[in-house]
């Protein structure tokens, strides 16, 4: 963490591959110019990660505004992830090429099975799962895919994989904030030396008027969403952080100039637990 001083600078992957160590996401962004401004604002802005899913239906968006940005392609690290509904061998193959088509890119720097989904694969969940996992390995052996890696996926959910993987995932982006810390997930990937990312890292937003993150920001003279994006930075955690508004983008990028002592880090995991804001993974169902 030392050396980090910057949203493009980066954290290394299992495999080597570099990441940069925060992310700018597009969820809720719909397709269209809100999108393709967004993605050029935040490039221009100096995040270097991008962050989308075929879920979210903006893909073509995005690669207009890394083409738009005038920034060179392999200097940005581009994420999409897997549809609920595209899991199983063929058929990950087939959602594969459709990113990356929408896109327009000709590689992907990492590719997430977005959702463990029990709840829509019922008693064969497992074997789907698996089934999928082979087909992002083949990818990432043809040199499609840099990294590969999962979302939403908790131990039991990894372990499946595992059972029968070649290529260990590289990341799990999990949903976590100040008030969903995921402590014995973000442990038991960190100890796999699995990269752990933070989808909603505000908790939409609801950690924004939290009177402990209030008092530890005015000491350091940091924003909310700047306290909590260092929180989950100083643990290690990639978070992709999303906002609209430049100078709001600009200020989830200012977080390498101030440090959270071990007694802040512990106020704000001991904050309490909310919950998640987004679906269960044993329960989603879409
Ligand atoms: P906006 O796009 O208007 O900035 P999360 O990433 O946890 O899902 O939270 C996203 C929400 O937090 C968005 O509504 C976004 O709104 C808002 N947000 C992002 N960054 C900040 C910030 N620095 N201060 C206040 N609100 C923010």
């Amino acid at each position: 963490m030392e050396g980090l001083k910057s949203v493009a600078d980066t954290r290394k992957l299992s495999n080597g591959v570099e990441i940069p160590c925060v992310g700018y996401g597009t969820w809720k962004t719909p397709d269209g110019e809100e999108t393709v401004r967004a993605v050029v604002s935040a490039l221009q802005c100096g995040y270097r990660h991008i962050d989308t899913a075929q879920l979210y239906g903006n893909e073509e968006s995005v690669g207009r505004g890394i083409r738009e940005s005038g920034v060179s392609r392999q200097d940005i690290f581009v994420t999409t992830k897997l549809k609920n509904t595209e899991q199983g061998y063929d058929s990950t193959l087939k959602a594969f090429e459709g990113s990356l088509k929408r896109l327009g890119l000709e590689y992907l720097d990492l590719y997430l099975i977005h959702w463990p989904i029990p709840g829509m694969y019922k008693e064969n969940w497992r074997q789907v799962s698996r089934d999928t996992w082979k087909a992002m390995e083949r990818l990432y052996e043809e040199k499609l895919i840099r990294a590969i890696g999962l979302s939403n996926f908790l131990p039991h959910h990894i372990e499946n994989i595992e059972t029968s993987a070649n290529v260990q995932p590289t990341v799990d982006q999990l949903e976590i904030h100040p008030t969903f810390t995921q402590k014995e997930t973000v442990r038991y990937c960190q100890d796999k030396g699995i990269l752990v990312e933070a989808w909603s890292p505000l908790g939409h937003g609801s950690v924004l008027e939290n009177e402990t993150l209030k008092v530890i920001g005015a000491a350091h003279r940091k924003s909310v969403a700047q306290v909590a994006l260092r929180w989950e930075f100083q643990q290690g955690i990639v978070p992709i952080s999303k906002s609209l508004n430049p100078d709001r983008m600009k200020q989830n990028s200012e977080i390498f100039d101030f440090q959270l002592t071990e007694q802040e880090m512990k106020a704000i995991t001991d904050l309490g637990e909310e919950g998640r804001t987004g679906p269960d993974p044993d329960n989603i169902s879409f």
